[in-house]
């Protein structure tokens, strides 16, 4: 692993033995017991068919499906024949089981402002909202992006999409314009569905004049559904542009879910990867919907009376899988929030657990960490009782946040399952099982169901015990993505070409001889920053797009609160000087804030070996601020290496 956030986090983890096991009050209400878990997951692998067929029943089907499986290497195609729709599931038969007056959604913004949903009610806007689709002209297989704050109609849109057979492509509000643009023309979308605003830190996101601004490059779009959040005037473009509040309107509440093919397209959602633009992972409907609907119900441990929140916006894939598909198709009570965590102040996650009863809080180790900085007095002057389960994810978590998070915000008593998985899995693949499982601090743990991961070398070796290599997954599995949109060859090659015949993660990792998964971070030059995703060369795309840079290399830095921090090493354009608050502002507008560089070091050559190839390896360590380690006898000019490490940051 030549990664060194990989090595920092090896080292601590090595050290690691800690064994934390759920109360036995837990343990004794479990809904998957540790029996119950071996013997489902056994089943999971020697008869898959069997098991995923029993899961899939406990849903609606207008179509039973001919075969559980159909596996063509690298394509797979889940419950093939069977109909069925998503927001049926998640809605309609919550209804018909009784859950009508159940609270679905229940919103807090930023403002404090409160919305809550039952489930009919969510069920009567989502109908009348693909009404209106429909009235635009959205047909089946049209690809609709989202570009929304996080508010009830974000959820209420996708589901309103799944409900017709429209595929929705969310685009995470925090986005340029750029980054809209170029994933609305990927998708080749007809509709956007927007807001006036979204509300951040007190102030107002201007998601419309991107969104117009977007619009004007993007010859597919037909129409614009503007949701009023703000109220803040935004010009509309007659002809194209509509009030959503005016289209649901005239729009009837009743509506039939098409029956859809289990292969129909659900959604597609960029992700960055290690080489080119991100990338459209394409989700289909039947697998994705039973991996979601059995990972949020096992691993969650999720009863009709809990108050379930998932931090994640629904930009995310997170936001997808556990902020709206899997808590709804279990009937569950959502809390969605709009704002920043530490607004007004860094008790708001605390009064909003307190003030809602949350029982279930599931966030990311970023936001652990951050609010581990402000110490514990925060949260001890919030009544946190109501907490009983604890999840991360998103990035590796230190055992020191792990344990913070497990005595000051749970107590003591609520078990904490750190969850792996990507957009590309779409659904939890390693993590414990609350009451089935020890917790081991750093470590995500145990293979959900039907996931058969392993340890290998770059040849394919697989390897023993606390051997670090590559994560792969050796066979598919319900939610597992189709394809990348409109490049089947780069699915191809990016998921199942790397080592044959296994799906390669991206991931480093180890497991222990009682089978615990410690997953270390990316091998490929794809960063995670606060738990986002980020390909370097994006970011390095970015900045040569600036007329003072004629050159540009991105590595992470290991950064005690965001997991990693950006660092760009930048070689001026002859004739330019670079400031670099101006490339930092740059940088924002052509991705987004979540890019922008933590540092910048102006260079007058990069290290480089003779054939051209920029030895990141090299650069990582002049970011982390560590003296040069390995071979530098490739490189063109070896005294590059030191010039660099002199060089001021920025
Ligand atoms: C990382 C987010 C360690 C990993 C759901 C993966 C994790 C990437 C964990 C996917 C975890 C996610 N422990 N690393 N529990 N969860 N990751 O697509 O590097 O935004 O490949 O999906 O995040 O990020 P993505």
């Amino acid at each position: 692993m030549t990664h060194q956030a990989t090595n920092d986090h090896i080292d601590t983890l090595l050290h690691e033995s800690r064994v934390i096991a759920p109360s036995a009050e837990f343990v004794a209400r479990a809904r998957v017991s540790r029996e119950d878990y071996d013997r489902m997951y056994r089943r999971s692998l020697d008869d898959p068919d069997g098991f995923w067929g029993d899961v899939a029943g406990e849903l609606h089907w207008m179509r039973r499906w001919d075969r559980v499986l159909d596996w063509q290497e690298p394509h797979a195609q889940w419950f093939v024949g069977g109909q069925t729709n998503v927001a049926h599931n998640a809605l309609d038969r919550q209804v018909a089981a009784g859950r009508g007056d159940k609270t679905a959604i229940l919103w807090e913004g930023e403002d404090g402002e409160v919305r809550t949903y039952s489930y009919s009610e969510l069920l009567r806007e989502v109908k009348r909202a693909a009404n209106a689709l429909t009235a635009l002209g959205v047909e089946q297989g049209d690809r609709v992006t989202l570009y929304l704050p996080l508010i009830p109609e974000a959820a209420i849109a996708m589901l309103a999409c799944a409900r017709i057979g429209a595929v929705h492509s969310v685009v995470f509000g925090g986005f340029s314009v750029s980054a809209l643009a170029d994933r609305l023309g990927d998708a080749g979308s007809k509709l956007l569905i927007t807001a006036d605003a979204g509300q951040r830190r007190g102030g107002l996101v201007g998601l419309k004049a991107n969104a117009d601004e977007a619009a004007r490059n993007t010859p597919s779009l037909e129409r614009m559904l503007v949701v009023c959040r703000a109220d803040c005037g935004v010009p509309m473009q007659p002809g194209r542009d509509l009030w959503w509040h005016e289209a649901l309107a005239e729009a009837g509440d009743e509506h039939e879910a098409a029956p859809l093919d289990s292969e129909h397209p659900l959604f597609v959602l960029y992700t960055s990867g290690s080489t080119g633009k991100p990338k459209g992972v394409l989700h289909t409907t039947g697998g994705y919907m039973v991996g979601t609907y059995l990972t949020t119900q096992a691993v969650f441990d999720l009863r009709d009376d809990d108050v379930y929140w998932c931090t994640a916006d629904v930009g995310w894939v997170t936001g997808h899988s556990y902020s709206v598909y899997g808590p709804l198709l279990n009937g569950a009570t959502v809390l969605m929030y709009e704002g920043a965590p530490n607004h007004p102040d860094w008790g708001r996650f605390w009064r909003l657990v307190e003030r809602h009863r949350v029982t279930i809080l599931y966030t990311a180790p970023t936001a652990i960490r951050s609010f581990m900085r402000q110490g514990d007095a925060i949260p001890a002057g919030y009544d946190l009782g109501s907490l009983r389960l604890l999840g991360s994810v998103g990035e590796p978590i230190n055992p020191e946040a792990w344990m913070w998070y497990s005595r000051v915000i749970g107590g003591g008593r609520c078990p904490v399952v750190d969850t792996w998985w990507q957009t590309e899995t779409g659904a939890i693949m390693l993590t414990t099982l609350p009451g089935a499982h020890p917790g081991k601090p750093g470590s995500a743990g145990l293979p959900m169901f039907g996931v058969e991961p392993a340890i290998m070398t770059r040849d394919g070796e697989e390897l023993g015990p606390d051997d670090g290599g590559l994560l792969v997954i050796k066979r598919p599995w319900p939610s597992m993505l189709r394809t990348v949109y409109g490049d089947d060859e780069r699915y191809r090659k990016t998921y199942w070409g790397e080592i044959p015949h296994v799906y390669f993660a991206g991931d480093g990792a180890r497991r222990d001889a009682d089978g615990y998964v410690t997953v270390m971070g990316r091998v490929d030059d794809v960063l995670n920053v606060s738990g986002h995703r980020l390909g370097t060369m994006e970011i390095e795309s970015a900045l040569v797009a600036h007329p003072a840079v004629a050159e540009a290399a991105v590595v992470g830095r290991p950064d005690e609160v965001k997991g990693e921090g950006v660092v760009a090493f930048v070689l001026p354009q002859s004739g330019f000087t670079v400031n670099a608050g101006e490339l930092r502002a740059h940088v924002s507008r052509e991705i987004g804030a979540l890019a922008r560089p933590d540092a910048i070091i102006v260079a007058d050559a990069l290290p480089k070996t003779r054939s051209g190839k920029i030895m990141r390896r090299f650069l990582r360590q002049i970011a982390a601020g560590k003296s040069i380690e390995g071979d530098t006898s490739t490189l063109e000019d070896p005294g590059v290496l030191d010039r660099l490490a002199a060089t001021p940051v920025a």
